[in-house]
């Protein structure tokens, strides 16, 4: 019945922001030659060593981006002067290879940029970019890293750490492209165990994702001597930009998006700084004004920030490392323009779609992409439905969407019982067939549920009435895995 109804309507129009956004005047962060540390840097930082975490999410050419941002990531620390040694990369690593990339082997993160792939090491690739892995890495347990290359983050109590993720996610959660999703309970245990065990002076993490703000919200102590910042707060979308037809747009042959709104943000901001002025406190606030859109937040995300605010004063090189080209840069001056972007939940759309536009009338590929684009649409449709049906049957009609989709007080973590947020995953999937990268904007619904009390039969039977098993086998969590 509900596949009857939502079949009607396939609007294909991907949501495309048309408003600010800002891009870097000079733009190009042109790779220049590695060079060695100061001779006065080892004193000033007090001997420690950096350390680096950097975590591409996703999978997949439509995804492009999120791989692109964390391969320039690379390039920025390792200008600065961090060791390979001590940069952990995670990346799926099928973007410079795949058949729809028009410059093969090459990946770039900006429409005038050149290659930021070249030297990016493969720490975890595959299906070794998990969760589990990450966090073994981040505790510098190499005993329970599977597969990889088996480099973990073995750091010493003077050591500065961090940690940069880009990617897809929903109210309390960062995807992974091999299941099960990141919980923020999850990572913050490990953050709060890495601390414990007295293995670094202090961390930065820098987290774009769509409602990355919940991940974190009520949940992160500020006494562990980490400072988060996040592309958007709790109940947003965060931003793909440099997409085709945008502008600016990638080169004519590019049919995806390149990078990130508050990615591109602060790494065209180390890029354009000497790090050895620019305080983590100016980065911020530089970031979070051009992630915002000049306070157009339509097109653009409320960057937030959570944890060990005393860190703002300290200098961005004591965690991204200094570039000796960059000396004579003022200490914190960067202009933009605008810049066009697009929901991290349609970029896929429109990847499809450019790619469509491409292909050759009636040739074989352009219907089967036509049934892609469609049955990806059905299927975004379909689990829209079985929420708002789950929310009737357990709520009721009038109040079922406002309960499923209320947001809690600002301080207050997305659920309380994350184990029941799992679970409630888990039954849901059994029953109404695999969340999928798109369904993360669900994690609120079922958080809800659980902060609701309501019981386990009681969830399970409007689960199985409002899913019946109407849905395409492809997208069974059989086939898919489970996400929690
Ligand atoms: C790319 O380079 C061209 C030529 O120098 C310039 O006109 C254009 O503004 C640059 N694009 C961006 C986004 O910086």
């Amino acid at each position: 019945m509900l596949l009857v109804m939502v079949v009607g309507a396939i609007p294909f129009e991907p949501k495309i922001g048309r408003k600010v956004g800002r891009a870097h005047r000079w733009g190009d962060p042109l790779i220049r030659s590695p060079v060695g540390r100061d001779a006065d840097e080892a004193e000033k930082d007090g001997g420690g060593v950096r350390w680096a975490v950097l975590v591409a999410g996703s999978q997949g050419y439509g995804n492009y981006r999120h791989q692109a941002d964390v391969c320039h990531a690379y390039q920025i620390l390792k200008r600065g002067g961090l060791k390979d040694e001590n940069i952990v990369v995670f990346m799926y690593d099928d973007i410079a290879k795949s058949e729809l990339n028009p410059r093969p082997g090459v990946i770039i993160n900006h429409p005038n940029g050149s290659d930021v792939y070249a030297g990016v090491p493969k720490d975890y690739t595959g299906e070794h970019v998990t969760a589990a892995n990450l966090y073994a890495v981040l505790l510098g347990d190499r005993s329970a890293v599977k597969g990889g290359s088996g480099k973990v983050i073995n750091s010493k109590p003077d050591d500065r750490i961090f940690l940069y993720y880009s990617d897809h996610g929903g109210p309390g959660v960062l995807g992974m492209p091999n299941m099960p999703f990141l919980y923020g309970k999850d990572l913050i245990e490990v953050l709060k165990k890495k601390h414990a065990s007295g293995t670094y002076k202090e961390m930065v993490l820098y987290i774009e994702a769509c409602e990355s703000g919940s991940v974190f919200e009520g949940l992160m102590p500020e006494n562990l001597n980490i400072y988060v910042t996040t592309a958007s707060n709790a109940e947003e979308s965060s931003w793909g930009t440099y997409c085709p037809g945008m502008n600016p747009p990638p080169p004519p042959e590019y049919i995806t998006c390149l990078g990130d709104l508050y990615s591109v943000a602060w790494m065209e901001d180390s890029e354009s700084h000497n790090l050895k002025k620019e305080t983590i406190k100016q980065q911020y606030e530089k970031v979070k004004e051009r992630t915002s859109n000049v306070n157009n937040y339509n097109t653009g995300s409320h960057v937030m920030e959570y944890g060990s605010k005393e860190i703002k004063p300290e200098r961005v090189y004591l965690y991204q490392g200094f570039d000796p080209a960059t000396v004579n840069l003022p200490a914190n001056k960067i202009d933009f323009e605008r810049l066009e972007v697009v929901n991290q939940r349609d970029a896929d759309l429109l990847f499809l779609w450019e790619r469509y536009k491409k292909l050759e009338d009636n040739s074989f590929e352009k219907a089967k992409l036509r049934k892609e684009i469609t049955e990806t649409m059905l299927h975004r449709q379909h689990l829209d439905g079985n929420i708002e049906a789950i929310g009737v049957l357990l709520f009721g009609p009038t109040k079922g969407s406002s309960v499923l989709n209320s947001v809690r007080k600002p301080g207050l973590p997305l659920v309380e019982d994350w184990d029941c947020l799992k679970s409630t995953v888990r039954l849901f999937e059994v029953h109404c067939g695999s969340l999928t990268q798109y369904g993360m904007k669900h994690m609120r619904a079922f958080a809800n549920i659980c902060n609701n009390g309501v019981s386990r039969d009681a969830v399970e039977e409007a689960f199985m009435a409002a899913c019946n098993g109407h849905w395409i086998e492809e997208y069974s969590s059989a086939n898919r895995g489970f996400s929690a």
